[in-house]
Protein backbone atom coordinates (compact mmCIF):
# COMPACT_ATOMS: atom_id res chain seq x y z
CA UNK A 1 0.00 0.00 0.00
CA UNK A 2 1.38 3.69 -0.07
CA UNK A 3 2.84 5.86 2.41
CA UNK A 4 0.65 7.78 4.47
CA UNK A 5 2.13 11.01 6.02
CA UNK A 6 2.59 14.71 6.82
CA UNK A 7 5.59 15.52 4.48
CA UNK A 8 5.00 18.26 2.47
CA UNK A 9 8.47 17.98 0.78
CA UNK A 10 8.41 15.05 -0.14
CA UNK A 11 5.55 15.15 -1.77
CA UNK A 12 6.89 18.34 -3.72
CA UNK A 13 9.64 16.23 -4.63
CA UNK A 14 7.86 13.29 -5.74
CA UNK A 15 5.70 15.82 -7.78
CA UNK A 16 8.87 17.54 -9.49
CA UNK A 17 9.84 14.29 -10.79
CA UNK A 18 6.95 13.27 -12.47
CA UNK A 19 5.27 11.30 -9.51
CA UNK A 20 1.97 11.03 -8.76
CA UNK A 21 0.69 12.19 -4.88
CA UNK A 22 -2.74 12.18 -3.28
CA UNK A 23 -3.36 15.26 -1.35
CA UNK A 24 -6.16 16.89 0.74
CA UNK A 25 -8.30 19.59 -0.30
CA UNK A 26 -11.02 21.21 1.76
CA UNK A 27 -14.15 18.96 -0.73
CA UNK A 28 -12.58 15.83 -1.09
CA UNK A 29 -8.90 14.18 -2.02
CA UNK A 30 -7.23 14.50 -4.92
CA UNK A 31 -4.84 12.29 -7.19
CA UNK A 32 -2.22 15.05 -7.88
CA UNK A 33 0.28 15.27 -10.98
CA UNK A 34 2.48 18.17 -11.90
CA UNK A 35 0.02 19.50 -15.36
CA UNK A 36 2.91 21.00 -17.22
CA UNK A 37 4.33 16.88 -17.53
CA UNK A 38 1.74 15.05 -19.88
CA UNK A 39 3.56 11.50 -18.76
CA UNK A 40 2.25 12.03 -15.17
CA UNK A 41 -0.92 14.05 -16.46
CA UNK A 42 -1.38 10.14 -18.67
CA UNK A 43 -0.31 8.18 -15.50
CA UNK A 44 -3.20 10.31 -13.90
CA UNK A 45 -5.78 9.01 -16.55
CA UNK A 46 -4.15 5.25 -16.26
CA UNK A 47 -4.78 4.87 -12.24
CA UNK A 48 -7.92 6.44 -11.92
CA UNK A 49 -9.28 4.03 -15.01
CA UNK A 50 -10.63 7.80 -16.05
CA UNK A 51 -11.45 8.04 -20.16
CA UNK A 52 -9.44 10.88 -21.66
CA UNK A 53 -12.26 12.56 -22.84
CA UNK A 54 -13.17 13.70 -18.86
CA UNK A 55 -10.91 16.84 -18.53
CA UNK A 56 -8.28 17.49 -15.24
CA UNK A 57 -8.81 20.68 -12.77
CA UNK A 58 -5.70 22.85 -12.33
CA UNK A 59 -5.07 23.22 -8.62
CA UNK A 60 -2.60 26.29 -8.09
CA UNK A 61 -2.12 29.04 -4.83
CA UNK A 62 -2.34 32.21 -6.02
CA UNK A 63 -4.93 34.20 -8.49
CA UNK A 64 -1.91 36.03 -10.03
CA UNK A 65 -0.44 32.16 -11.39
CA UNK A 66 -4.12 31.20 -12.51
CA UNK A 67 -3.58 34.20 -14.96
CA UNK A 68 -1.10 32.65 -16.72
CA UNK A 69 -2.79 30.00 -17.57
CA UNK A 70 -5.79 30.90 -18.87
CA UNK A 71 -6.09 33.95 -21.91
CA UNK A 72 -9.05 35.80 -20.62
CA UNK A 73 -10.34 36.70 -17.29
CA UNK A 74 -14.13 38.31 -17.29
CA UNK A 75 -14.48 40.64 -14.78
CA UNK A 76 -17.64 37.98 -13.82
CA UNK A 77 -14.95 35.11 -12.96
CA UNK A 78 -12.81 37.55 -11.33
CA UNK A 79 -15.49 38.67 -8.57
CA UNK A 80 -16.09 34.99 -7.99
CA UNK A 81 -12.78 34.49 -7.33
CA UNK A 82 -12.55 37.37 -5.08
CA UNK A 83 -14.88 36.16 -2.86
CA UNK A 84 -14.61 32.66 -3.20
CA UNK A 85 -10.75 31.42 -3.32
CA UNK A 86 -9.01 30.09 -1.65
CA UNK A 87 -12.38 27.75 -1.27
CA UNK A 88 -14.92 25.15 -3.09
CA UNK A 89 -15.33 26.85 -6.53
CA UNK A 90 -13.71 25.60 -10.06
CA UNK A 91 -14.26 28.18 -12.74
CA UNK A 92 -13.97 27.56 -16.38
CA UNK A 93 -11.86 29.75 -18.18
CA UNK A 94 -10.67 29.82 -21.92
CA UNK A 95 -7.06 27.96 -21.60
CA UNK A 96 -3.96 29.55 -22.78
CA UNK A 97 -0.99 28.34 -24.75
CA UNK A 98 0.86 27.06 -21.99
CA UNK A 99 -1.54 24.33 -20.64
CA UNK A 100 -1.33 21.31 -22.81
CA UNK A 101 -4.31 19.46 -24.49
CA UNK A 102 -4.13 15.73 -22.26
CA UNK A 103 -5.01 17.99 -19.06
CA UNK A 104 -7.86 19.32 -20.60
CA UNK A 105 -9.03 16.66 -23.26
CA UNK A 106 -8.95 19.54 -26.17
CA UNK A 107 -10.87 21.73 -25.09
CA UNK A 108 -10.80 24.96 -25.25
CA UNK A 109 -11.44 25.91 -21.79
CA UNK A 110 -9.42 24.89 -18.85
CA UNK A 111 -10.92 24.25 -14.67
CA UNK A 112 -8.65 25.68 -12.26
CA UNK A 113 -9.18 26.07 -8.75
CA UNK A 114 -7.48 27.61 -5.35
CA UNK A 115 -8.12 24.98 -2.64
CA UNK A 116 -8.18 26.59 1.35
CA UNK A 117 -7.14 23.24 2.61
CA UNK A 118 -4.11 24.33 4.36
CA UNK A 119 -1.77 21.39 3.59
CA UNK A 120 -2.68 21.61 -0.08
CA UNK A 121 -1.90 25.24 0.28
CA UNK A 122 1.81 24.77 1.90
CA UNK A 123 2.03 21.99 -0.99
CA UNK A 124 0.84 24.27 -3.81
CA UNK A 125 3.03 27.43 -2.62
CA UNK A 126 6.21 25.78 -2.83
CA UNK A 127 5.64 24.54 -6.49
CA UNK A 128 6.63 26.54 -9.79
CA UNK A 129 3.65 24.76 -11.79
CA UNK A 130 -0.19 23.66 -10.82
CA UNK A 131 -1.24 20.29 -10.49
CA UNK A 132 -3.59 18.65 -12.21
CA UNK A 133 -5.60 16.97 -9.40
CA UNK A 134 -9.00 14.76 -10.20
CA UNK A 135 -10.84 13.16 -6.92
CA UNK A 136 -8.78 10.37 -6.06
CA UNK A 137 -11.06 7.38 -6.87
CA UNK A 138 -10.99 4.88 -9.21
CA UNK A 139 -13.54 6.27 -12.25
CA UNK A 140 -17.20 6.67 -11.09
CA UNK A 141 -16.72 5.24 -7.87
CA UNK A 142 -17.17 7.36 -4.79
CA UNK A 143 -14.78 10.44 -3.87
CA UNK A 144 -12.56 9.99 -0.89
CA UNK A 145 -12.88 12.28 1.95
CA UNK A 146 -9.64 10.45 3.93
CA UNK A 147 -6.62 9.07 3.42
CA UNK A 148 -7.56 5.86 4.09
CA UNK A 149 -10.15 6.19 1.48
CA UNK A 150 -7.33 6.42 -1.08
CA UNK A 151 -5.15 3.78 0.69
CA UNK A 152 -7.95 1.41 0.20
CA UNK A 153 -8.40 1.92 -3.82
CA UNK A 154 -5.42 3.50 -5.29
CA UNK A 155 -3.27 2.52 -2.65
CA UNK A 156 -0.80 0.19 -4.78
CA UNK A 157 -0.80 2.58 -7.81
CA UNK A 158 0.83 5.36 -5.98
CA UNK A 159 3.70 6.08 -3.82
CA UNK A 160 2.47 8.56 -1.09
CA UNK A 161 -1.06 9.92 0.42
CA UNK A 162 -0.37 13.50 1.87
CA UNK A 163 -2.39 13.01 5.02
CA UNK A 164 -4.76 16.22 5.84
CA UNK A 165 -7.15 14.26 7.93
CA UNK A 166 -11.07 14.15 7.16
CA UNK A 167 -12.04 16.80 4.17
CA UNK A 168 -14.01 19.91 6.07
CA UNK A 169 -16.79 20.00 2.86
CA UNK A 170 -16.71 16.58 1.62
CA UNK A 171 -18.47 17.12 -1.73
CA UNK A 172 -16.32 18.12 -4.77
CA UNK A 173 -16.13 21.92 -5.82
CA UNK A 174 -18.88 23.75 -7.34
CA UNK A 175 -17.78 24.49 -11.44
CA UNK A 176 -19.11 27.72 -12.79
CA UNK A 177 -18.26 28.66 -16.50
CA UNK A 178 -19.47 31.22 -19.01
CA UNK A 179 -20.65 29.94 -22.42
CA UNK A 180 -21.66 33.01 -24.06
CA UNK A 181 -20.49 35.36 -20.93
CA UNK A 182 -23.85 33.51 -19.50
CA UNK A 183 -22.35 32.46 -15.42
CA UNK A 184 -23.39 28.79 -15.39
CA UNK A 185 -23.14 26.13 -13.00
CA UNK A 186 -21.87 23.30 -14.49
CA UNK A 187 -21.31 20.79 -11.35
CA UNK A 188 -23.40 21.66 -7.88
CA UNK A 189 -20.95 21.48 -5.38
CA UNK A 190 -19.14 22.36 -1.62
CA UNK A 191 -20.25 26.12 -2.14
CA UNK A 192 -23.96 26.94 -2.63
CA UNK A 193 -25.44 28.11 -5.61
CA UNK A 194 -27.17 30.98 -2.98
CA UNK A 195 -23.59 32.09 -2.05
CA UNK A 196 -22.86 32.56 -6.17
CA UNK A 197 -25.70 34.74 -6.66
CA UNK A 198 -24.93 36.90 -3.53
CA UNK A 199 -22.13 38.20 -5.22
CA UNK A 200 -23.23 37.54 -9.08
CA UNK A 201 -26.70 37.55 -9.68
CA UNK A 202 -29.00 34.88 -11.44
CA UNK A 203 -26.95 32.21 -12.56
CA UNK A 204 -28.23 29.09 -15.09
CA UNK A 205 -27.56 25.40 -14.06
CA UNK A 206 -26.90 23.11 -16.22
CA UNK A 207 -26.10 19.90 -14.80
CA UNK A 208 -28.01 17.28 -16.47
CA UNK A 209 -26.57 17.10 -20.17
CA UNK A 210 -25.59 13.22 -20.51
CA UNK A 211 -25.14 12.61 -24.11
CA UNK A 212 -22.20 15.04 -24.84
CA UNK A 213 -21.55 15.89 -21.36
CA UNK A 214 -18.94 19.34 -21.04
CA UNK A 215 -18.02 17.95 -17.46
CA UNK A 216 -18.48 14.11 -17.31
CA UNK A 217 -19.24 14.74 -13.47
CA UNK A 218 -22.61 15.30 -15.28
CA UNK A 219 -22.84 11.58 -16.49
CA UNK A 220 -25.78 9.87 -14.62
CA UNK A 221 -24.11 7.30 -13.38
CA UNK A 222 -21.23 8.65 -11.32
CA UNK A 223 -20.20 8.35 -7.35
CA UNK A 224 -21.55 5.28 -7.16
CA UNK A 225 -21.35 1.86 -4.49
CA UNK A 226 -21.63 -1.38 -5.86
CA UNK A 227 -24.07 -1.85 -3.49
CA UNK A 228 -27.91 -1.51 -5.09
CA UNK A 229 -28.97 1.87 -4.16
CA UNK A 230 -32.79 3.02 -3.98
CA UNK A 231 -34.36 6.73 -3.17
CA UNK A 232 -37.10 6.88 -1.53
CA UNK A 233 -39.34 7.08 1.68
CA UNK A 234 -36.93 4.98 3.93
CA UNK A 235 -40.22 3.15 5.91
CA UNK A 236 -41.43 1.97 2.46
CA UNK A 237 -38.47 1.01 1.10
CA UNK A 238 -37.74 -0.76 4.45
CA UNK A 239 -40.96 -2.93 4.09
CA UNK A 240 -40.13 -3.37 0.28
CA UNK A 241 -36.77 -5.15 0.96
CA UNK A 242 -38.42 -7.02 4.32
CA UNK A 243 -36.83 -10.13 2.69
CA UNK A 244 -33.04 -8.33 2.46
CA UNK A 245 -30.18 -7.18 4.27
CA UNK A 246 -30.67 -3.15 4.24
CA UNK A 247 -28.47 -0.05 4.91
CA UNK A 248 -29.85 2.97 5.64
CA UNK A 249 -28.36 6.43 4.92
CA UNK A 250 -31.10 9.20 6.56
CA UNK A 251 -30.18 12.58 7.14
CA UNK A 252 -31.98 13.46 10.80
CA UNK A 253 -33.70 10.35 12.09
CA UNK A 254 -32.48 6.83 12.50
CA UNK A 255 -34.57 4.00 10.95
CA UNK A 256 -32.59 1.28 11.98
CA UNK A 257 -31.93 2.09 15.84
CA UNK A 258 -28.37 1.31 16.59
CA UNK A 259 -27.84 -0.74 14.06
CA UNK A 260 -24.09 -0.47 12.42
CA UNK A 261 -26.07 -0.18 8.84
CA UNK A 262 -27.79 2.89 9.84
CA UNK A 263 -25.75 5.87 8.82
CA UNK A 264 -27.47 9.31 9.97
CA UNK A 265 -25.99 12.10 8.35
CA UNK A 266 -26.68 14.80 10.79
CA UNK A 267 -28.91 14.09 13.87
CA UNK A 268 -29.32 18.45 14.23
CA UNK A 269 -30.34 18.79 10.65
CA UNK A 270 -27.31 20.85 9.69
CA UNK A 271 -26.13 20.30 6.01
CA UNK A 272 -22.48 21.59 6.26
CA UNK A 273 -22.50 18.52 8.53
CA UNK A 274 -24.24 16.13 6.42
CA UNK A 275 -22.35 17.25 3.29
CA UNK A 276 -19.13 16.04 5.29
CA UNK A 277 -20.68 12.52 6.44
CA UNK A 278 -22.01 11.94 2.86
CA UNK A 279 -19.16 9.98 1.26
CA UNK A 280 -17.80 7.81 4.18
CA UNK A 281 -21.06 6.76 4.84
CA UNK A 282 -21.66 5.74 1.28
CA UNK A 283 -18.18 3.46 1.41
CA UNK A 284 -18.70 2.34 4.58
CA UNK A 285 -21.74 0.66 3.53
CA UNK A 286 -20.63 -0.51 0.59
CA UNK A 287 -17.60 -2.08 2.41
CA UNK A 288 -20.26 -3.50 4.89
CA UNK A 289 -21.98 -5.11 1.70
CA UNK A 290 -25.48 -5.42 2.47
CA UNK A 291 -27.97 -6.70 0.06
CA UNK A 292 -29.10 -2.95 -0.76
CA UNK A 293 -28.85 0.57 0.33
CA UNK A 294 -31.72 2.81 0.54
CA UNK A 295 -31.44 6.84 1.10
CA UNK A 296 -33.34 9.71 1.40
CA UNK A 297 -33.33 12.99 -0.24
CA UNK A 298 -32.29 15.93 1.45
CA UNK A 299 -34.68 19.31 1.54
CA UNK A 300 -34.21 20.96 -1.57
CA UNK A 301 -31.88 23.87 -0.40
CA UNK A 302 -28.30 25.03 0.93
CA UNK A 303 -25.62 21.54 0.70
CA UNK A 304 -29.17 19.86 0.34
CA UNK A 305 -29.12 20.80 -3.07
CA UNK A 306 -25.49 19.46 -3.94
CA UNK A 307 -25.73 16.11 -1.82
CA UNK A 308 -28.89 15.03 -3.73
CA UNK A 309 -27.63 15.35 -6.82
CA UNK A 310 -24.72 13.03 -5.82
CA UNK A 311 -27.09 10.43 -4.51
CA UNK A 312 -29.10 10.69 -7.86
CA UNK A 313 -26.18 10.01 -9.56
CA UNK A 314 -25.09 7.25 -6.96
CA UNK A 315 -28.48 5.48 -6.91
CA UNK A 316 -30.13 2.80 -9.40
CA UNK A 317 -31.61 4.48 -12.21
O1 LIG B 1 -13.44 19.46 -5.38
C1 LIG B 1 -12.95 19.14 -6.46
O2 LIG B 1 -13.20 19.75 -7.51
C2 LIG B 1 -11.98 17.97 -6.48
C3 LIG B 1 -10.73 18.35 -5.68
C4 LIG B 1 -9.65 17.32 -5.73
O3 LIG B 1 -10.26 19.59 -6.14
N1 LIG B 1 -11.67 17.57 -7.79
C5 LIG B 1 -12.56 16.95 -8.60
O4 LIG B 1 -12.03 16.58 -9.82
O5 LIG B 1 -13.70 16.72 -8.26
P1 LIG B 1 -12.76 15.54 -10.79
O6 LIG B 1 -11.78 15.34 -11.90
O7 LIG B 1 -13.16 14.35 -10.04
O8 LIG B 1 -13.98 16.32 -11.34
C6 LIG B 1 -13.72 17.41 -12.22
C7 LIG B 1 -14.90 17.67 -13.09
C8 LIG B 1 -15.14 16.56 -14.08
O9 LIG B 1 -16.52 16.30 -14.12
C9 LIG B 1 -14.65 17.17 -15.39
O10 LIG B 1 -15.34 16.68 -16.48
C10 LIG B 1 -14.92 18.64 -15.16
O11 LIG B 1 -14.60 18.85 -13.84
N2 LIG B 1 -14.05 19.49 -16.00
C11 LIG B 1 -12.72 19.65 -15.93
N3 LIG B 1 -12.28 20.48 -16.89
C12 LIG B 1 -13.35 20.89 -17.58
C13 LIG B 1 -13.57 21.75 -18.70
N4 LIG B 1 -12.56 22.38 -19.29
N5 LIG B 1 -14.84 21.91 -19.13
C14 LIG B 1 -15.86 21.28 -18.54
N6 LIG B 1 -15.72 20.46 -17.48
C15 LIG B 1 -14.50 20.26 -17.01
MG1 LIG C 1 -14.32 12.89 -9.45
Amino acid sequence: MAEIGKDIEKAQQLLRSGELVAMPTETVYGLAGNAFHPAAVAHIFKVKNRPAFDPLILHTDRLEKVKQFVRDFPPIAEQLAQAFWPGPLTLLLPKSEQIHDIVTSGLDTVAVRIPQHPVSRNLLEGLDFPVAAPSANPFSYISPTTAQHVNQHLGTKIPYILDGGPCTVGIESTIVGFPDGIPTVFRKGGLKIEAIEGIIGKVQVNTHSSSQPTAPGMLNKHYSPKVPMFIGDIPKLLAEYEEKSVGVISFQQAYLGESPLQFTLSKKGDFAEAAQQLFAALRALDTLAPDVIVVELLPEQDLGIAINDRLRRAAVQ
